[in-house]
């Protein structure tokens, strides 16, 4: 199994052909590919000398805004500092609560502590892995310091929106979507990124898109656009006096004109890519269906986009050792939930009981469903999960 974070070291470079990719080697969770025109632009970038902050962030920021369907969007240097200003930005005081999900990358929970709120757990449906409306509405009817919610599109599939949304607006409360899993998944033909007051993305290698590392804010807000512009620039503002004037707090999170270059192909690319991942998913997805092993699932109107193709077994251990035989690699996001991890010991909120969450936790397995996996690689797939239930 592959740590769930760690860095890929399956970038095989570009143009694989898709029937005839070497078979030689393993069967990767992910393999980010760079095309030869994100190369071309980049070198004119860096020819240019143009690195840092400039206009190709700027037309990045435009593009994404106008796939997403907001009316702003303001790149940062990762996701987890776009879930961080996102917050920042909307504003909560020490100690207000967010609910969010415990079955995360941790960077979910720890955004709201780095912003000085406390996250608070809702346990997750079991069939989508995002938090279950039913257990946050149960939070939000027994606390009354909870000022926002956080759900994560995990793996791909966008959270009950419509459902949250509700209580959102019926306890008024802040929605900031973590939507770093989810580029263009949909929910009745909305993006994920459009439904909250804010929305993040992360652009780390092993994401639906990359820049190599970057993040993303969107938002229909402008209050929430201009903070955000301003807290990862130093908190530097138009105040009419001069270009160092610092109107707030801030920090450098801002992306460069580099990330932002390959940012903008890859997003060109990005239908397609997400095209590739979900025909590997219905392939898997028919040939699974006779083995005792749950494949995921699509509800109505929501449009997944396969980040993970997920699959929970309950013998994990022995297909994930069956997977390595046969030289798949395969990755459990996450074996620890977030409320389980030492750093969450001193949280108050962390000592819950979130049954959903730690049964995912010792269940699910993710098998390659990158958009460079060729088909002799997905065939390697389906073979060796077959061959643990002969
Ligand atoms: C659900 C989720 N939230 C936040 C992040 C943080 O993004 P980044 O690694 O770009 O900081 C990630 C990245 O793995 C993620 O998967």
């Amino acid at each position: 199994m592959t740590d769930a974070n760690a860095h890929t070291d399956g970038d095989r470079g570009i143009d694989i052909d898709r029937e005839t990719a070497p078979s030689n080697g393993r069967v990767p969770l992910a393999a980010p590919e760079i095309s030869p025109t994100a190369i071309d632009h980049v070198q004119s970038v860096l020819t240019e000398g143009q690195l840092a902050d400039g206009p190709p962030v700027r037309r990045f920021e435009d593009e994404f805004a106008a796939f997403c369907g907001t009316d702003r969007a303001v790149a940062t240097s990762n996701g987890t500092t776009a879930l961080v200003a996102a917050l920042e930005a909307i504003g909560i005081d020490d100690g207000d609560a967010v609910i969010t999900s415990p079955f995360s990358f941790v960077a979910s929970a720890n955004a709201i502590r780095l912003a000085g709120g406390v996250p608070v757990f809702a346990d997750i449906d079991p069939e989508t892995y995002a938090i279950d409306p039913a257990a946050v509405a149960e939070i939000v009817t027994d606390r009354d310091d909870v000022v926002g919610l956080m759900p994560v599109h995990l793996y791909g599939l966008p959270a009950d929106m419509p459902a949250l949304l509700d209580i959102a607006a019926d306890h008024d409360l802040f929605v900031v979507e973590d939507a770093c899993q989810a580029h263009g998944a949909s929910i009745d033909r909305t993006r994920v990124g459009a439904f909250g007051d804010a929305a993040c993305f992360s652009f780390y290698p092993t994401k639906n898109m990359t820049t190599g590392e970057g993040g993303m804010v969107t938002t229909n807000r402008d209050d929430v656009a201009d903070g955000v512009a301003r807290y990862v620039n130093h908190g530097r503002g138009e105040t009419g006096t001069g270009s160092y004037d610092h109107i707030e707090l801030g920090h450098n999170h801002r992306m460069t004109s580099l990330a932002a270059t390959i940012g903008r192909i890859q997003l060109d690319r990005l239908p397609s890519m997400n095209a590739a991942r979900r025909e590997h998913a219905a392939a898997y997805d028919e040939a699974f269906a006779p083995l005792p092993i749950e494949t995921p699932t699509e509800p109505d109107g929501r449009r997944h986009v396969y980040h993970q193709y997920t699959i929970r077994a309950t013998d994990r251990e022995a297909l994930a050792a069956t997977l390595d035989d046969h030289g798949v690699d395969t990755g459990v996001y996450y074996e620890t939930p977030i409320h389980r991890q030492p750093a969450y010991e001193s949280v108050s909120t962390a000592a819950t009981q979130l049954p959903a969450a730690e049964q995912a936790a010792d269940t699910v397995l993710s098998v390659p469903v990158h958009p460079e996996l060729s088909d002799r690689e997905r065939r390697t797939v389906i073979d060796a999960v077959r061959d643990q239930y002969k």
